[in-house]
């Protein structure tokens, strides 16, 4: 199949390559700032490798059999956090879906999982595209032209969807202002502290600022009290007139699907509350933002996509039924996902014995599946570097399940992988009605991989108005 049509094709920005893999003092720092640039071309080949560091037993799973042991056929025996990611997310999520294992993770993610079901769908749609719209309303006031940091704005306007989604529409800004804020306060901190224990450095959490540990401690309280001011409010009769994801967790799935409920008690359903919020606001900020990047360095690409939203909306806001006549925008977000996962690196630890290809996986070894590089695999892909929708149109084979994997697979899969796919879908193609965005010249973007992978130092963009 010439996939191809003989045109150039963009080869988007990428992390440098070390010619031999491997984390040494040298380049300690640069895995600081970004956690795949110790990979080599080996790593972009192999279908498994381990290694061992300070002592450490580590397991690279980097095929779609390997993957599908670790997060399917044997996950019981596979930990979703080490004790060490525990304590880092503890704080702020409690005993939340995400750092959970065993029972507790079963009971949650049963007890979460109504809110995410089909039938609630159309209602979350409505506010991600009234949201997008709020936003291109607020560029339509800058003059032409107005830079903006695109990152910045995505994030932003999904927290404002998600906030929406888990609270309602009447919670003031205020409130709003003081979650977002606390937040991104307790990411600065745990950044640090994540890549340390996700290698199994502790000594680098150390390097963690103690001002920033009492920063992030004041931030966790501001969360949790607004939070639970909200739910106080709730529990007083003060409801939202639509279903909120909080109200789904305190009251169980009320009416939408008609199945029974599964209410949590108060502490339980802030937990994951944040939980929500912290998953679904980041990661598809980050998505959002690396798509923009993409379409300006693609003209095919986006002349394509604008197309198909202008001829299916005819300038209409989208609705959810849309989002199936989208095909080429939806491949294009899922391209971007392909290339920028906003989740590169997932981790999981062995509790028993077991043996993967061959090789004997020990108790305790920290088993790495990293998006990044299975979804740049020189064996499993055509062009893996370049940046091409097309693969993700109906009528070309999808790539195996356990090979792309942005949302993760298996049991731990992301909830909010459908709420996702939506959100991104209806906010590029409400703003890519009246936008097009440009880098400026002589920028020049580059990767931050720490917690969730995005443009260094945010991404500045130039607005167009197109009507
Ligand atoms: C483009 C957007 C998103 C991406 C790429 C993404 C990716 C992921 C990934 C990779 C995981 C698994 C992490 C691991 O195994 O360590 C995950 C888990 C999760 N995500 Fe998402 N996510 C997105 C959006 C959302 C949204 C919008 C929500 C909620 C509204 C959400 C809620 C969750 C939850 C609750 C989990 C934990 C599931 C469990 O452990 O059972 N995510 N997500």
């Amino acid at each position: 199949m010439n996939m191809y049509d003989n045109k150039p094709l963009f080869i988007p920005v990428t992390t440098p390559r070390p010619l031999i893999f491997g984390l040494s003092l040298w380049n300690m720092s640069g895995f600081r700032r970004n956690m795949l640039s110790i990979w080599s071309d080996k790593a972009y080949r192999a279908r498994k490798l381990s290694f061992k560091l300070l002592n450490q037993d580590y397991f690279l799973c980097n095929s779609p059999d390997t993957v599908r042991r670790v997060f399917l056929d044997r996950h019981d025996i596979y930990d979703k956090k080490s004790p060490q990611m525990r304590n880092a997310l503890e704080p702020l999520l409690g005993d939340g879906l995400f750092v959970s294992d065993g029972e507790l993770w079963r009971e949650r993610r049963k007890a979460c999982s109504p809110p995410f079901e089909s039938s609630f769908l159309p209602g979350f749609a409505a506010i991600m595209s009234r949201s997008a719209v709020e936003m291109a309303d607020r560029w339509q006031a800058m003059p032409n032209g107005a830079s903006v940091d695109v990152l910045n704005e995505m994030a932003r306007l999904t927290a404002q969807i998600i906030g929406r989604t888990v609270f309602g529409d009447d919670v003031s800004d205020e409130d709003a202002a003081k979650v977002v804020n606390g937040f991104t306060e307790y990411q600065h901190t745990i950044n640090q502290i994540d890549y340390a224990d996700t290698f199994g450095l502790p000594f680098l959490r150390g390097l963690v600022n103690p001002l920033r540990r009492r920063k992030a401690a004041r931030a966790t309280a501001e969360v949790h009290q607004v939070i639970d001011q909200i739910i106080e409010r709730y529990q007083q009769g003060n409801k939202p007139d639509c279903l909120t994801l909080l109200s789904v967790l305190l009251d169980g799935d009320v009416s939408a699907s008609g199945k029974g409920g599964c209410p949590l008690h108060t502490e339980a359903a802030r937990n994951e509350a944040i939980v929500m919020f912290m998953a679904g606001h980041e990661t598809t900020a980050n998505a959002l933002a690396w798509t923009w990047y993409l379409l300006d360095g693609c003209d095919r690409s986006r002349d394509k996509m604008y197309a198909e939203i202008d001829q299916v909306l005819q300038g209409r806001t989208p609705t959810l039924e849309d989002v199936a006549n989208l095909p080429f925008t939806r491949a294009v977000f899922e391209e971007s996902l392909r290339l920028y996962p906003p989740v590169p690196l997932l981790s999981r630890q062995a509790r028993e014995e077991d043996e993967i290809r061959g090789a004997k996986v020990k108790p305790g070894t920290i088993m790495l599946v990293l998006p990044w590089l299975l979804h740049r695999h020189e064996k499993e892909w055509d062009n893996p570097e370049a940046f091409y929708p097309e693969r993700f149109m109906p009528g070309n084979p999808r790539p195996d399940k356990f090979l792309y994997i942005p949302f993760s697979v298996g049991h731990r899969v992301c909830l909010g992988l459908r709420f996702g796919l939506t959100e991104g879908i209806l906010c590029l193609a409400t703003l890519a009605q009246r936008y097009r965005l440009r880098l400026p010249e002589n920028h020049k973007v580059d990767i931050e991989c720490r917690l969730t992978l995005r443009p260094k130092d945010g991404l500045p963009m130039i607005l167009e108005k197109r009507l």
